[in-house]
């Protein structure tokens, strides 16, 4: 039995599945543990400094969404990165899920804090169902990426999933990074805190289309041959 069979073997037996490349014991659950302890350390920090009222709350929220947003862009665009730049991009690839769990872990911060906000300010908690669905694509895609339940969801439904969750919170950053700044002129006042969200969000979604497309006229070609 080669080596590379041995290493499949014992992924399968872990329920890895073919992504998991050199993946440790410990990986996924200490990124996801690291995610969320610095979301932490994020929110404990700026509510020490701001208070744990409604001001401290909105800056801890503001803070802690740009730290899940560089581990959301990470899982977003590893695999396009991978496909478009070739294999130096391969690690990035192959710990998409690792990167998106970490998302997982440290939004669990944002809503604490957006469930303290609707404590401090009860009332505020209307017309956000758009954020909400957000948060439930979040988890749901969290629990579909464990191997048995993508192995009972299956290999047609999966991706197709996947990509409609992932582009939703997408358009959920992109409603706070883009679209609400340009409406209120944030973007002019304060270009720092969200022109380069705006740019890393664009230019990730541009990275997706074009590797899609690139993916789609490779197939071609190919059942022309
Ligand atoms: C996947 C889901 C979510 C994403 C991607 C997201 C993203 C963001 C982003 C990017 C910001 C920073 C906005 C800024 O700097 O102006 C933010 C702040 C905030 N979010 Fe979320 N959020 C999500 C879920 C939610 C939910 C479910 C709620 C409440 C219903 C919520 C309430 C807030 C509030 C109150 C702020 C502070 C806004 C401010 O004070 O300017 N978020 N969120």
């Amino acid at each position: 039995m080669t080596r590379m069979s041995i290493s499949t073997d014992v992924r399968e037996i872990r329920g890895l599945g073919d992504s998991w490349t050199g993946w440790r014991p410990t990986t996924t659950v200490s990124s996801m543990a690291a995610a969320f302890l610095i979301a932490f350390a994020c929110a404990a920090t700026v509510l020490a400094i701001f208070g744990v009222g409604e001001r401290g709350t909105s800056i801890a929220l503001r803070v802690t969404a740009r730290w899940s947003f560089f581990l959301f862009w990470l899982a977003y665009t590893g695999s396009a990165m991978a496909r478009l730049f070739g294999p130096r991009f391969a690690g990035l690839a192959r710990r998409g899920r690792d990167f998106g769990l970490s998302f997982a872990a440290a939004q669990v911060i944002h809503v604490g804090l957006v469930i303290w906000l609707f404590y401090l300010a009860p009332g505020s908690n209307g017309g956000m169902v758009f954020f909400w669905v957000g948060i439930l694509c979040t988890y749901l895609l969290a629990l579909i990426s464990l191997p048995r339940i993508r192995d009972s969801v299956g290999p047609r439904l999966w991706p197709t999933l996947r990509t409609a969750a992932t582009e939703y919170i997408a358009l959920a950053f992109a409603a706070d990074f883009i679209l609400g700044p340009l409406q209120t002129n944030k973007l002019g006042t304060h270009p720092l805190t969200y022109l380069p969200f705006a740019l890393l969000l664009l230019g990730g979604g541009g990275l997706r289309v074009t590797a899609y497309v690139r993916q789609q006229l490779h197939a071609n070609e190919i059942q022309r041959l």
